[in-house]
């Protein structure tokens, strides 16, 4: 898909306000589609004329103007852009107008995710695919004082989505596929030639570096873990270096605390908070953002074998606190503490979010519909929240008083790597605490928003991308 400024293309796509008394282009198809009420202009509706020999229009409804939002303008050009490539349509001519309570920048960058983001399947397993995009050109008939911010935010935007898409891929590929060392590979082919420097560590550096709470989870697999350092230095001038943390989990089994078939049927994608720091970091380098960026990922497997770690274990870290392993299945946090203390003691960020899919609570508590987050700064916080305000990535906090912090101490060690009484992701957002030092850090729990089991708006069934766009935002606007 080519985005082009001005007029142009086969389809016009015409954009209709709810209960719109008439239109300058397309008028007399929508009088006719009004009086007979089959098209109100509610946000996302799309009624196409698309003929052999005479009209080609589709009308994008968008509702009441002041309802009209980013988020509601991706959605609805997303069902514009399905809409054109059910009909095989080639090229479309779009005006995009001013308008109330979106800036003219925000407007453009929905219109074209929205549309981008219609193009997506991960299909490439299947015989007969089915989503074959035929969008070539896409003309923006924009206005002339904003043809150079259209420029730019279209750039910005398809680097974006390049992003996304790579994190979808990476995280929605089989275990078997995506291991530990092809997950490495695979940040090393997108990124370098970005000018991303990729450091891989396999077990013997992991075991030099004293993650020993990363190798007990490891143990158990016949895959070597893989340490993954991605540097990005768009900012010589400054010290100040913001550390990016995922979990790379390429399969969970839960260990001896094995999960159930259902449970352990999506968690090939327990990788998905590293994919989405890869995926950042391709769009963060794609448009050369200004900024000093660390990513650290933690891949490996966690598996049963008789060489896999058991409950009742006493393990060290390599922040030399010592951890008792209550549940084999808690094994993100346990991986993440010595990703995270690698970030702030090695990589000497001097921020740090993490992405993982931590909890199961997290998914009962907000569902698919926020991302959870847990800080021990509420400054940072709140970047993170306009950021993910910006990519209409919902987050939600959750409390962090020192009564839940009181859960995670252990009997026989330090901490405890599973707690009960409720209130799992705080406990375990609080447990990775323990191991940022008092460096500012937000820990985004993304069990439910990283993978959907039936398709949401923009969002395909399956890996989403969540949160690219709130860590792309939150690194270039902060
Ligand atoms: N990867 C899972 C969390 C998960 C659950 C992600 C559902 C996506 C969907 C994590 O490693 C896990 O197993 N967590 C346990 C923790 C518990 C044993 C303290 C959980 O949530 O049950
Ligand atoms: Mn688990
Ligand atoms: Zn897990």
């Amino acid at each position: 898909m080519d985005f082009k400024l001005g007029k142009g293309g086969d389809v016009r796509v015409i954009l209709v306000l709810k209960d719109a008394t008439s239109l300058e282009d397309g008028n007399k198809l929508y009088s006719y589609l009004k009086e007979k009420e089959l098209f109100k202009g509610d946000s996302g509706e799309v009624y196409s004329n698309i003929s052999y020999s005479g009209d080609k229009i589709l009308l994008l409804g968008l509702g009441e103007e002041d309802k009209i939002t980013a988020n509601s303008l991706r959605q609805a050009f997303f069902k514009a852009g399905k809409e054109l490539i059910k009909f095989k349509v080639e090229s479309v001519d779009i005006s995009i107008p001013e308008f109330n309570n979106t800036s003219y920048e925000s407007a453009i960058q929905a219109v074209v995710e929205g549309l981008l983001q219609s193009e997506y399947s991960f299909e490439k397993y299947l015989t007969k695919k089915k989503t074959i995009p035929t969008i070539k050109d896409v003309y923006l008939d924009v206005l002339s004082e904003k043809e150079n911010l259209t420029t730019k935010t279209i750039d910005e935007t398809i680097n974006l989505i390049d992003g996304i898409f790579l994190a979808r891929d990476l995280a929605n590929e089989p275990a078997m596929v995506m291991t530990p060392e092809k997950l490495a590979n695979s940040a090393k082919e997108e990124l370098e030639k970005l000018g991303v420097e990729v450091e891989i560590f396999g077990k013997e550096k992991i075991e030099e570096l004293g993650m020993e709470a990363f190798l007990a989870v490891s143990k158990g697999s016949s895959k070597e873990p893989q340490l993954i350092v991605m540097n990005y230095n768009g900012d010589t001038s400054s010290n100040e270096k913001l550390a990016l943390v995922g979990k790379g989990l390429t399969y969970d089994s839960g260990g001896y605390c094995i999960k159930t078939p259902g449970g352990m049927l999506t968690m090939h994608c327990d990788m998905a908070g590293s994919a989405s720091v890869i995926g950042t970091m391709k769009a963060i380098a794609k448009s050369k953002l200004k900024k000093n960026v660390v990513g650290v990922v933690v891949a490996c497997e966690n598996m049963i074998s008789g060489d896999a770690y058991k409950t009742g274990d006493i393990i060290g870290s390599m922040s030399g606190k010592t951890i008792e392993v209550i549940n084999t299945d808690a094994e993100g946090r346990l991986t993440l503490a010595d990703a995270l203390w690698y970030a702030v003691k090695v990589a000497k960020a001097d921020k740090v979010v993490d992405i993982a899919t931590l909890t199961g609570a997290c998914v009962a508590a907000l569902g698919n519909i926020n991302t959870g987050a847990v800080t021990n700064n509420e400054e940072f916080m709140n970047d993170v929240k306009k950021a993910s305000e910006i990519s209409g990535e919902l987050t939600w906090e959750l409390p962090h008083n020192d009564e839940y912090r009181e859960l995670i101490k252990g009997t026989f060690a330090d901490l405890k790597n599973s707690t009960t009484g409720g209130a799992g992701t705080i406990t375990a957002g609080l447990f990775l605490e323990q191991f940022v030092d008092n460096t500012p850090w937000v820990h985004l729990d993304v069990a439910g928003t990283a993978y959907i089991s039936k398709e949401m708006g923009y969002l395909p069934k399956g890996a989403t991308g969540v949160p690219v766009k709130t860590l792309y935002y939150l690194v270039k606007e902060y």
